[in-house]
């Protein structure tokens, strides 16, 4: 009788045990590269003239870290949110990448992102007069810093392909600088329509390198829904309520954003077809952000989706001469009840509900759940032999 119940408490921890070491299992190291989305500190370790950018101040961070780190949010990014899925740590930032001593603890994941970045380098820009940037480090510069690293990852040829084998690369989100920025800088939507096959096509093309370098696993995110940004509501209200959709967000930019992601995904395609034994992930963090406008309060959201929690004020709570972390900014008691950060992003707890749509749910193609679950690396292999 007594020895019933602790072989069945035997067998639960047991199963934990083996749960926890597949889900370690899985992957590695996760490897992220982006913009303000992703960024955890790269971007002031690269401002020349040692001004602090205002995502430096508090309130940021306060929900997770208790200090700003660097990353856009209260909290988590989606790509610390994924590595502590899988039991790793938080990627930290590649700036400054002396890793002396440290080669172990990079051999989990670093993150490249850095804020404002974009995916076609500034030269393209700039020959059309684009000038509005807040860094000029795009995705090429992001992907070189990862191939000169590399090498100090890992030991031999056959180490560098069990790292490169055993991770997962984040790639993205990129595409929403190149045309926020555009924007900005005063091009209209006929001038910026033409940029996003080029651009899907560089994103495309830096997933097919870092196949051909030996990843196996890269996922890339989709642009978010930025009609619904309090920042682009603010920038660009309109008088015509035809302008906006049933949850207030701009139908126009959400069109820009829906295209680009259409687009990726086409191109995506391809990729698949060069390659058909990795994992060519898209991540519709479109898709997984609009089931939270949906229905904010279905996730807690009770502050509304649309109105920041952090910002100067105005309808949206958004003002650029008052941005959040600067003079003239408030932030809400609960930033979890907010989907909105602080204009541009979103809050921890929105990001939350995105990875869990994104690693849990139906938001990735092919899903994210059953590539851990049946494309274990043994598998693979066996299917390379
Ligand atoms: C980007 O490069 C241009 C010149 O190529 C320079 O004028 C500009 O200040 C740079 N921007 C940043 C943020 O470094
Ligand atoms: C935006 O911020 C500035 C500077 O703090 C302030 O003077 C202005 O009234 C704010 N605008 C709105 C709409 O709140």
């Amino acid at each position: 009788m007594a020895a019933a119940a602790p072989s069945s408490s035997l067998l639960g921890v047991l199963m934990l045990l083996a749960s926890i070491g597949y889900a370690a299992a899985c992957y590695s190291a996760v490897f992220g590269f982006g913009d303000s989305l992703t960024d955890a500190g790269n971007l002031i370790r690269l401002e020349p003239d040692g001004t602090v950018p205002h995502m430096y101040f508090p309130p940021y961070g306060e929900t997770y870290f208790d200090k700003p780190t660097g990353r856009c949010s209260d909290g988590r990014l989606i790509v610390d949110l994924i590595a502590q899925h899988y039991g790793l740590p938080l990627p930290p930032p590649s700036i400054p990448a002396s890793l002396e001593g440290d080669k172990n603890r990079l051999r989990a994941g670093v993150n490249f992102a850095v804020v404002g970045s974009r995916a076609l380098d500034a030269q393209f820009y700039e020959q059309r007069d684009i000038f509005d940037t807040v860094t000029n480090v795009s995705m090429t510069d992001q992907l070189n810093w990862f191939k000169e690293l590399l090498p100090s990852l890992c030991s031999s040829p056959h180490d560098c392909k069990e790292l490169l084998d055993g991770s997962l690369f984040v790639l993205g989100e990129f595409g929403g600088n190149d045309y926020t920025h555009s924007l900005l800088s005063g091009k209209g939507i006929n001038v910026i329509r033409p940029f996003i096959p080029i651009v899907t096509r560089a994103i495309a093309q830096a997933v097919h390198e870092l196949v051909e370098l030996g990843a196996r696993t890269v996922m890339i995110p989709s642009v978010l829904p930025l009609g619904c940004a309090a920042s682009y509501l603010t920038y660009y209200p309109s008088p015509n309520p035809d302008d906006y959709d049933e949850l207030g967000c701009l139908i126009w930019v959400n069109e820009m954003a829906s295209y680009h992601n259409q687009l990726l995904q086409q191109q995506l395609a391809h990729v698949r077809e060069l390659h058909p034994y990795a994992n060519i992930v898209f991540a519709d963090i479109y898709n997984a952000a609009m089931e939270v406008y949906q229905g904010p309060d279905t996730y807690g959201f009770s502050g509304g989706a649309l109105r920041a929690c952090c910002g100067g004020g105005g309808p949206y709570n958004f003002n650029t001469s008052a941005q959040c972390g600067n003079e003239g900014a408030t932030a809400c008691d609960n930033p979890s009840s907010y989907v909105n950060w602080d204009g541009y992003h979103l809050t921890e707890a929105a990001y939350q509900c995105i990875t869990t749509g994104l690693l849990e749910g139906p938001y990735t193609y092919p899903r994210m759940k059953n590539l851990c679950r049946f494309d274990s690396r043994k598998t693979s292999r066996v299917a390379q032999i």
